[in-house]
């Protein structure tokens, strides 16, 4: 059976970004693979490397895994920092990983022009600790949305380059994985590119978003002053409001706006209207789950240490082959 290791940083509450793009897959595949799904804090480090509640923004995540249904009696759920043993293959990876291709990478670049007063090592070989959190458990498939593309690109050359070194065919190639043909990006809010933590509140809609913060968040969302000519081609901020329509609403009501918008008969108000109720009901039963799980502190408990000693069972094995072919023997 295929493995698959996927996770989410620790840095705070869930958005319909990464619902639909990696946890809905998460859901899935946890019935098809053997699945390992984990807390990403040690990555969440290389931006907040003082996090004011770390152990908060940790919990905040397992409980919204577990609200979106993930069953840690099918897949293995963990907090990264548990198991020691991706940062020891962390360690060996990054003496294969070359200054260039790191620079390379578009999510450094990108983190380097947005906080130039935060370029640590850690942010740099970020791309190398995502590498040792997939080769750790030999996964092959890795949910993720489209922006991590480049990422799974790094991880195969990492394995690979770790395989023609030590002249060893251990590790197998790991792919980037959407149960649709493309992997997936899903717009913000606010006109302009991806949905994200970093582009400010409004941006973004959150799983735990009440109804009305989802209506508001909406209603406040980029337009313009509507279609002049038939047929004309969608601006940006208006065909995000499509796209998330896509994911979150049925296909009538999506074609509707959409012949709408071709006759220059739209009224962005009633879209946005009918974006935000799809959005409260794509969200509801994940809403009703986080309030009902958040306070179990000991089920909490018991899901993160279970997933630990999976985890680790599992990331041993491959340490203990990588040292042996790397050449560290006791004596
Ligand atoms: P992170 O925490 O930024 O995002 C978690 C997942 O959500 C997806 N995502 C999106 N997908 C579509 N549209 C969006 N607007 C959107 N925003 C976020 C991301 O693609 C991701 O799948 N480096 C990873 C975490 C990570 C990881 C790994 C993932 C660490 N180690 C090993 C897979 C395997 C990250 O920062 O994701």
């Amino acid at each position: 059976m295929e493995t698959v290791v996927s996770g989410i940083r620790s840095t705070g509450k869930l958005h319909l970004g990464n619902y639909y793009g990696a946890i809905q897959n998460f859901v899935k595949m946890q019935n098809e693979f053997k699945c390992f799904f984990f807390i990403a804090d040690l990555h969440s480090l290389t931006t907040h490397p003082t996090p004011t509640d770390l152990h908060g923004n940790v919990k905040q995540v397992l409980v919204e895994y577990l609200a979106a249904g993930i069953d840690p009696e099918k897949v293995t759920i963990y907090v990264q920092s548990d198991v020691p043993e991706i940062a020891e293959l962390y360690l060996y990876m990054n003496m294969n990983a070359y200054l260039g291709e790191l620079e390379r990478s578009t999510s450094f670049k990108d983190k380097v022009r947005a906080n130039p007063d935060n370029v640590n090592a850690g942010l740099l070989t970020y791309p190398v600790l995502m590498a040792a959190d997939i080769l750790i458990h030999k996964a092959t498939k890795v949910p993720v949305g489209k922006d991590q593309e480049q990422h799974l690109e790094m991880a195969r050359t990492f394995g690979n380059r770790f395989n023609r070194l030590y002249n060893h065919d251990y590790f197998p190639e790991p792919f980037a994985f959407n149960y649709s043909d493309n992997l997936v990006k899903i717009p913000g809010l606010d006109g302009k590119g991806k949905m994200g933590k970093s582009e400010g509140e409004a941006n973004a809609v959150y799983l735990s978003d009440s109804p009305e913060v989802i209506r508001k968040k909406v209603m406040r969302a980029v337009t313009d002053s509507g279609p002049t000519a038939e047929n004309q081609a969608k601006p940006a901020e208006i065909q995000n409001l499509f796209d998330l329509m896509k994911v979150v609403s049925a296909p009538d009501t999506l074609a509707h706006f959409d012949e709408q918008y071709n006759k220059c008969a739209i009224r962005y108000g009633d879209l946005k209207k009918q974006l935000a109720e799809d959005m409260v009901i794509a969200t509801a039963p994940i809403r009703e789950r986080i309030d009902a799980i958040a306070n179990d502190a000991v089920y909490l408990r018991q899901v993160a240490k279970h997933g630990a000693i999976k985890a680790r069972e599992s990331a041993q094995k491959t340490i203990k082959d990588v040292r042996e072919i790397i050449g560290f023997r006791g004596f």
